[in-house]
């Protein structure tokens, strides 16, 4: 019998509508997503609602099952939100094809990385995609919060076409993009994108240099470091903290709940390349971020962190 989760033969189109191929809202005419986590799943959900097909890639059949739950359960909640009608609900997940294998994704012209923010994992990632036979004009995108691109596109052999794409978290919601272009990234790299966030995501870009953090995580990661060197040094509990920023300075969430929401070992990654590129101590995670870590208590995906999650 063959496994659902383990197919890339596309689901029946006989039932649906052509999908939109308009160039000039979609540049892209088949977008593959790689890491279906917190991230890849928000934004394979986010276009495929747009009508424009998205191949999900996993790294095993378990990872697969839970990612393709998540992107499911997210077209279904904005379909009970009403911010997409039953009839783009159906076709968004008709749009959707699933797979553990890189080699499905060679007819994509999109490729959207959004693994571990491991610079070796992501590292080794574009090695193997630049071995398969992509299309000419394939732009390999990545997610990475504070990685330079320049890395991951000096191991390919088109590092112009490597760009940064970074969604912010949870993508559906979210309107930001930040576009990274590398020193070695094409202006025709560049513009697609931005047609793509603006035109088919209905999403604002920034552009920004192809530094660690780029610009939301440059400012945004030492704050939530200094919010967790607070609760360390006992100054308050992380309820606390989270209420004070709230109710004071009427932030939507306080920093150690945006912390657990992005998940510990990102926040703690991020800091790392941050130190990594920038040599300032305050970068550095403190031991309580790196010790929640080292327990797997990373937040919202592992139900502890911070705060608890049921
Ligand atoms: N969490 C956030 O708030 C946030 C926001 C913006 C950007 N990002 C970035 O997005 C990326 C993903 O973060 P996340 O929070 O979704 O992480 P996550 O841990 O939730 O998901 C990562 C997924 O990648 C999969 N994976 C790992 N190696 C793989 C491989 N070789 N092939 C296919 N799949 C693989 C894992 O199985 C996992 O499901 C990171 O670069 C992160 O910095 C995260």
């Amino acid at each position: 019998m063959t496994d659902p989760l383990h197919t890339t033969e596309r689901l029946p189109v006989t039932t649906a509508e052509p999908l939109p191929t308009n160039r000039d809202i979609a540049p892209f005419e088949h977008v593959a997503v790689i890491g279906c986590g917190i991230m890849g799943s928000g934004i394979a959900q986010t276009i495929a609602a747009t009508g424009v097909p998205v191949t999900v890639c996993e790294l095993d059949l378990d990872a697969l099952a839970r990612g393709k739950s998540r992107v499911l359960a997210g077209l279904d909640r904005s379909a009970s939100k009403n911010s997409l009608t039953p009839d783009a609900d159906r076709k968004a997940q008709q749009s959707l094809t699933w797979t553990t294998d890189l080699s499905d994704l060679v007819h994509c012209d999109l490729v959207i990385e959004a693994v571990a923010e491991i610079e070796q994992v992501k590292v080794d990632l574009f090695r193997r995609l630049d071995a398969l036979p992509f299309g000419e004009g394939v732009i390999l995108a990545t997610n990475t919060s504070s990685i330079p691109v320049i890395k991951l596109a000096t191991v390919t052999s088109r590092p112009e076409r490597v760009i940064g794409l970074h969604f912010f978290n949870p993508v559906p919601v979210m309107e930001l993009v930040e576009i990274i272009p590398s020193l070695l990234t094409s202006h025709d790299a560049v513009t697609r994108m931005r047609k793509f966030v603006e035109g088919a995501l209905n999403k604002t870009p920034v552009t920004a240099q192809d530094k660690a953090g780029f610009i939301v995580n440059a400012l945004l990661i030492p704050y939530l470091l200094d919010a967790v060197r607070m609760v360390e040094s006992g100054t308050a509990t992380a309820a606390d903290v989270d209420n004070a920023m709230r109710l004071g300075c009427a932030h939507p969430m306080g920093p150690l709940a945006l912390a657990d929401l992005i998940g510990l070992d990102t926040v703690a990654s991020i800091a790392e390349s941050l130190h990594h590129e920038f040599g300032k101590q305050d970068h550095l995670p403190p031991p309580l971020l790196r010790r929640m870590v080292d327990a797997d208590l990373l937040g919202r995906k592992t139900g502890q962190g911070f705060h608890r999650y049921d």
